[in-house]
């Protein structure tokens, strides 16, 4: 090919038509940091936006049910079934009581910590999401 073009005289349309060609893969490359600046920005801002948030709900219940479905349904769904990847299903891995019990009051990541529970709603909560009956309701 190589051979071919040098051989064409410079007003060649087939000649035109390679380097064009050439620009748009240069300008392309040149392109390539810039796309890869604004999708690095775009990954930092949603993890400074939206993980290790505060989630200030405070139940006025102590019924875990309840509670279950003011603050935890919104994101893992009415039996704990999760939402798409984000939002792990409650309902198949088997969590132990604490560990749910951390989580829901530290955080983790996307998941918002939750200081305004009291301790004893949180224990219930804490039984109720890690116990076998809910996986089965
Ligand atoms: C804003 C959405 C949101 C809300 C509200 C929310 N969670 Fe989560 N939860 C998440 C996300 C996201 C994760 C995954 C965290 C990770 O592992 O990075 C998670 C993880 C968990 C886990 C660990 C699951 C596992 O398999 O490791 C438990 C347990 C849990 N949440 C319980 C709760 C409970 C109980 C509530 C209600 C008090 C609640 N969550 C409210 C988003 C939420």
């Amino acid at each position: 090919m190589k051979i071919i073009i040098q051989n064409l005289p410079p007003s060649s349309p087939l000649l035109r038509e390679e380097r064009k060609v050439f620009a748009v893969n240069r300008s392309m490359k040149r392109l390539l940091p810039f796309i890869l600046i604004i999708l690095t920005v775009f990954i930092l801002v949603n993890f400074l936006l939206f993980t290790g948030q505060i989630n200030e709900y405070r139940p006025e219940t102590s019924d875990p049910s309840l509670v279950y479905k003011e603050a935890c349904m919104e994101c893992h769904g009415g039996n704990g079934e999760g939402n798409g990847l984000l939002y792990p299903d409650l309902s198949q891995e088997l969590l132990s009581e604490e560990a749910v019990y951390n989580i829901v009051r530290n955080g983790k990541l996307f998941m918002p910590s939750f200081p305004q529970i009291p301790e004893s709603t949180l224990n219930k909560l804490a039984l109720y999401v890690s116990n076998k009956k809910f996986k089965n309701e």
